[in-house]
């Protein structure tokens, strides 16, 4: 392959198909040239929760669609296309299983070769697509729905995990409590809008190993003093959880958030401290929190620390950093494009298995 290539990333892990196309130029920070979403999110929401079964079937029906979307934005044909990259894991195995499945066809129809992307490490380099990209080596805040991480991260595939949790993820902490205060799901957006309007201060909860020596994280008995709380002020109410006044819930929200936001803050300006490095990377679609971000903004600027993102609209799952991966293990040399056209997803991956020896 020359310097110069173009790839088609396909995320299909979970609830949220995505497509998208990134041009390589030698050295330089690889472009996005377009990328397409569609969320299931509105089709799981009548069950409470993601249905694996009915998560692979759309992602059948939308990842061609979605191809042809971002060949004819970017002006692309199929034949333009040099790699096909796809998710490989973690994931829902049948969902994983549609991506790489067509990524295998794609790839055999043109004589092109695939790559299997780590979900995580998409979400990693997620803020390279951003207009204020980091530089390496930077600690990493990773906090998706399933995975809460803090990294030392000197180059692509060079990762060091300095912390994690030991339980409940940070989003799985705010989709919990979000789902106890009737605010459906996926619930982490739907409580930091609610918490706008809430007092932070209202109900004290847990802040889980937040004096802890070490960078472990633990969310799991937040969730449960969030539900005692909300019980004990439903049965003051007479009422159920989920018919509190609206007053009541915002505090709620608000109090949740905050013992969320105040832990992932301090263990991150302990990862920084520990490690002397000067660059914070967030991503994850908890990356998206905007208490999270003002708070993370505010202490790290005290210390002359950079904090990158990812844009808003890449925290989440999408095509455009499973693409964006591909690109930079590609460009680094640290991982060939293979033409063994096999369907092989990994529901469970661990990242340090990306590490580089
Ligand atoms: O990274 P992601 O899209 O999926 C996984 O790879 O798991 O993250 C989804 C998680 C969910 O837990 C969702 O509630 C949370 O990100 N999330 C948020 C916000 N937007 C998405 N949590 C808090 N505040 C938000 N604004
Ligand atoms: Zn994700």
């Amino acid at each position: 392959m020359t310097n110069s290539f173009c790839v088609l990333g396909i995320e299909s892990s979970c609830d949220e198909t995505g497509v998208a196309l990134v041009q390589v130029s030698g050295q330089a920070l690889p472009q996005l040239l377009s990328h397409a979403l569609f969320s299931q999110i509105e089709m799981h929401q009548a069950y409470g929760g993601v249905v694996p079964e009915l998560a692979s079937r759309d992602h059948i029906r939308r990842v061609l669609p979605l191809t042809e979307q971002v060949l004819q934005e970017s002006k692309r044909a199929l034949t333009d296309l040099d790699v096909i990259a796809f998710t490989r894991g973690p994931g829902l195995a049948g969902a994983l299983l549609v991506g790489a499945g067509v990524a295998c066809a794609l790839g055999a129809a043109l004589a092109k070769p695939i790559l299997g992307v780590h979900h995580l490490e998409g979400h990693l380099l997620s803020p390279f697509l951003s207009s204020d990209p980091p530089q390496f080596p930077f600690v990493a805040l990773l906090v998706s729905g399933g995975h809460t991480q803090l990294m030392r991260v000197d180059g692509v595939g060079r990762y060091q995990i300095l912390g994690e949790t030991i339980d409940d993820a940070a989003g799985e902490a705010f989709d919990k409590s979000a789902k106890l205060l009737g605010l459906g799901y996926p619930g982490g957006s739907a409580l930091s809008i609610l918490a706008v309007s809430g007092n932070e201060q209202a109900f004290k909860l847990p802040r889980p190993l937040l004096h802890s020596n070490h960078l472990d994280f633990s969310f799991a008995g937040l969730k449960t003093a969030v539900m005692v709380q909300a019980r004990k002020l439903a049965i003051a109410q007479n009422c159920p959880v989920d018919a509190l006044p609206q007053a009541i819930l915002a505090d709620l929200a608000a109090s949740t958030q905050a013992a969320i936001v105040e832990v992932l803050v301090k263990k991150s300006l302990t990862a920084l401290r520990e490690t002397g490095l000067m660059r914070l990377v967030v991503a994850g679609g908890v990356g998206a929190n905007r208490s999270l971000r003002e708070k993370l903004n505010l202490e790290c600027a005290k210390c002359a620390v950079r904090v990158h993102y990812p844009e808003l609209h890449l925290c989440t799952d999408n095509g455009a950093m499973i693409a964006m991966a591909a690109a930079m293990r590609l460009q680094a040399g640290i991982q060939a494009a293979s033409d063994v056209y096999a369907f092989d997803v990994k529901p469970r991956w661990p990242l340090d298995s990306m590490v580089l020896a």
